[in-house]
């Protein structure tokens, strides 16, 4: 509960590099999500390499703080995993484990910000070409990673109009 409500969208980072130790226990975290049938379509690419990041800057407007983080992972799915052709379920499972993996981040004292990808199409092309990703897999969304370089304030956002029993 501490890491799910202290968690917030982080964009400034120190220079503090991120472990490889760390960097695997997000990627454990994001594989732990849920998935529909456990279908786990999954595939994670780590990104660390200056050019690469200021690479994504380049077609998604709102990425430029990774000009700054010291990695970010691109959440994909592959299409030959999905065992609900047509229906989409996929998308809630790299949701979920996009997620997991925010709160994750904010368990191990980083900061990380949620990229959209898909389903913008010129974002989801440019990472396409960017890191040589196949046409059967879909990167979904991206995680900017760093050590925060100054702390941000989460607020109660409990709201009980929101809440409807046994019906609305
Ligand atoms: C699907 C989705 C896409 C998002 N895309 C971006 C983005 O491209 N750039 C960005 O800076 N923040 C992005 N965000 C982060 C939101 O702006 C942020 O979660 C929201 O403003 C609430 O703030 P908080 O995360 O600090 O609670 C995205 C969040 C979600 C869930």
């Amino acid at each position: 509960m501490d890491a799910i409500k202290q968690r917030r969208s982080v964009r400034d980072y120190t220079d503090k590099p991120i472990s490889e130790e760390v960097l695997t226990a997000l990627l454990e975290a994001g594989m732990c999500a849920p998935s529909a049938g456990n279908e786990r379509p999954w595939h994670f690419v780590v990104i660390t390499e200056r050019t690469l990041l200021e690479g994504i800057t380049e077609f998604h407007e709102y990425s430029k703080m990774l000009k700054q983080a010291p990695a970010a992972i691109i959440v994909c799915a592959d299409m030959n995993r999905d065992k609900y052709p047509g229906v989409g379920y996929w998308v809630q499972d790299c949701a979920a484990a996009t997620e997991n993996i925010l709160i994750a981040a904010q368990d191990l004292g980083l900061g990380a910000c949620w990229l959209g990808m898909y389903p913008k199409n010129d974002r989801v092309e440019g990472l396409r070409r960017l890191l040589n990703i196949p046409e059967h897999i879909v990167p979904f969304s991206g995680i900017a990673l760093g050590y925060p370089a100054s702390a941000k304030s989460p607020g109660s956002r409990y709201d009980q109009t929101r809440v409807h029993r046994n019906g609305w």
